[in-house]
């Protein structure tokens, strides 16, 4: 499965010789205007390591074999919705006339992707049940920020700057305080019930002349679905709030209901989450933002538009009210044209019929595990889940001193992907499992086989899990340390090493 290798294998900065070459790039031969100016150069070279092409290219695919990926196996992670990416979105994005553009071409030149992109909006618009989007964000974080400050904009505008409060449950995602902290608001966390869903009396406690607005999750973070969305919407409206829709889970309902329709203003969509869209592990990765009539004066510049009349689309900067750019040119359209393939192979039905797909796995996943001894479903078992389900373990840790996390590595040593743990925060000892549509129930079955071998092992031998992973090129890993020891740069573990400080 993995390609064995030791922690201190040396990393590409510690391997090559001066001198040694890939490539060479041919003589600059641009006319002197325009090279870089004598005093922008840099005096010293770059501290890049020189190596031959050979040993890039097994520097490249070595670290390739070490990643585990929905296309190398089962990769149930919940709140993640790990989705295959088909293979047919990638070969559409590398269309040469895709690959080679560049946003600074002149728009005469680049008529057929904005035509996509435009297209695009008005599906993903259609899909939320609000007219207006745009996909200039790079991640759900990011369109979180987005809404949030559109509708700070729209209290503003309206005179009612002291709106600064966001509503949001404790089962939010934690992206949801950070987002209306950047967004210049004040977080007020509610309780959720016992079983899962937002407590009505802390909602109608928490409105005030302040708020502005209800931020919601829904399927929320605990696959449940929020069933009292229109009480919910009426007490915010009255209070003079708006409403935010976080549509991260939209995978399981997506066809099914439309957000707009219960009262929404605005709704972001993690495109990776629901549309297949790779996930852009901190880089290229896409959100798409929607509201409606009351907040499009807001939206980020540019919008891309269409002129009917010369049938011609187009940037458009004349925006007056607009909250400004929240990314370079137009987002990654790359990624955005891969959720346009998605959407146009599956169409409408084929959509809806994978959030049933994915609702289904979740469920049986979820039953099937809530059965092994050890486990309980985290709050009320009676309420079937939506796109995941979390378990608690805390009966196992109770019972034979082993916890989630152990659980949780034991699985990774079996070759599965490990389930998200200690999340949602209301959960105990949480363990978030979400399928998504890609798996079978064979998969699932071995699934949970092997989740329940692991813990048999547990019983008979508490130690048995406390250092795994096996079988993987790192093994436990000491997170504690890791968080308060940050390396992420050559320059900082080569400080640390020589001072003897690297202690994994
Ligand atoms: C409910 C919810 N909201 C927001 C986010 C944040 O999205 P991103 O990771 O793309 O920033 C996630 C991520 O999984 C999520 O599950």
């Amino acid at each position: 499965m993995y390609r064995q290798a030791k922690w201190d294998e040396p990393l590409i900065f510690e391997l090559g010789k001066a001198g040694r070459r890939a490539h060479l790039p041919p003589r600059c031969d641009f006319p002197k205007e325009f090279h870089i100016p004598e005093n922008m150069r840099r005096t010293t070279p770059p501290e890049l390591p020189e190596l031959h092409e050979g040993e890039v290219m097994r520097h490249y695919v070595h670290l390739s074999q070490q990643n585990y990926c929905v296309d190398s196996g089962t990769y149930p992670l919940g709140s993640c919705t790990m989705k295959y990416n088909p293979k047919i979105n990638e070969t559409v994005a590398r269309m040469e006339k895709m690959m080679y553009l560049h946003p600074d071409q002149p728009v005469e030149t680049v008529q057929g992707i904005l035509e996509v992109l435009y297209e695009l909006q008005i599906a993903l618009g259609e899909l939320a049940g609000l007219k207006h989007t745009t996909l200039q964000t790079p991640a759900g974080a990011s369109g979180e920020y987005c809404g949030l400050t559109l509708i700070k904009a729209y209290h503003d505008d309206h005179g009612d700057s002291q709106r600064d409060e966001i509503i949001a449950p404790d089962s939010s995602h934690g992206t949801n305080p950070a987002s209306t902290v950047q967004a210049g608001m004040k977080l007020i966390e509610i309780k959720s019930n016992e079983d899962g869903r937002v407590n009505m009396d802390a909602l109608k406690a928490a409105v005030s002349e302040r708020t502005a607005g209800l931020m919601l999750t829904n399927p929320n973070t605990l696959g449940i679905f929020e069933k009292d969305i229109i009480e919910m919407s009426s007490i915010v409206k009255e209070a003079g709030g708006l409403l935010y829709y976080d549509g991260a889970n939209f995978n399981a309902i997506v066809g099914k209901i439309r957000p707009g329709d219960m009262g929404y203003d605005v709704l972001h969509f993690n495109l990776h989450k629901t549309f297949s869209t790779p996930h852009g592990g901190g880089g290229p990765g896409a959100a798409s933002v929607s509201c409606n009539d009351l907040l499009e004066p807001y939206l980020p510049i540019p919008t891309i538009d269409y002129d009917k009349d010369k049938d011609f689309y187009y940037y458009n900067y004349d925006r007056p009210k607009s909250i400004g750019k929240v990314h370079g040119y137009y987002g990654n359209t790359a990624i955005a044209l891969r959720a346009y393939a998605y959407i146009a192979a599956l169409g409408f039905q084929g959509l809806k019929d994978t959030a049933e797909h994915a609702v289904l796995t979740a469920n049986y996943a979820v039953r099937q595990l809530e059965k092994i001894e050890g486990f309980r479903l985290s709050h009320t078992s009676s309420i079937p889940r939506k796109h995941e389900g979390v378990l608690e373990a805390v009966p196992f840790k109770t019972n034979y001193g082993v916890d989630g996390m152990d659980i949780a590595k034991m699985i990774i040593s079996r070759g599965f992907h490990a389930p998200t743990v200690y999340f949602p925060l209301i959960a105990h000892e949480a363990w978030m499992v979400e399928p998504t549509e890609n798996e079978n129930k064979d998969r699932i079955d071995q699934y949970v086989q092997a989740v329940s071998e692991e813990m048999e092992k547990a019983k008979a031998d508490p130690d048995y899990g406390h250092d795994a992973p096996k079988w993987t090129s790192v093994g436990r890993i000491d997170s504690a340390w890791s968080v308060r020891n940050l390396v992420v740069s050559y320059k900082i573990y080569k400080e640390k090493k020589e001072k003897g400080e690297f202690v994994p």
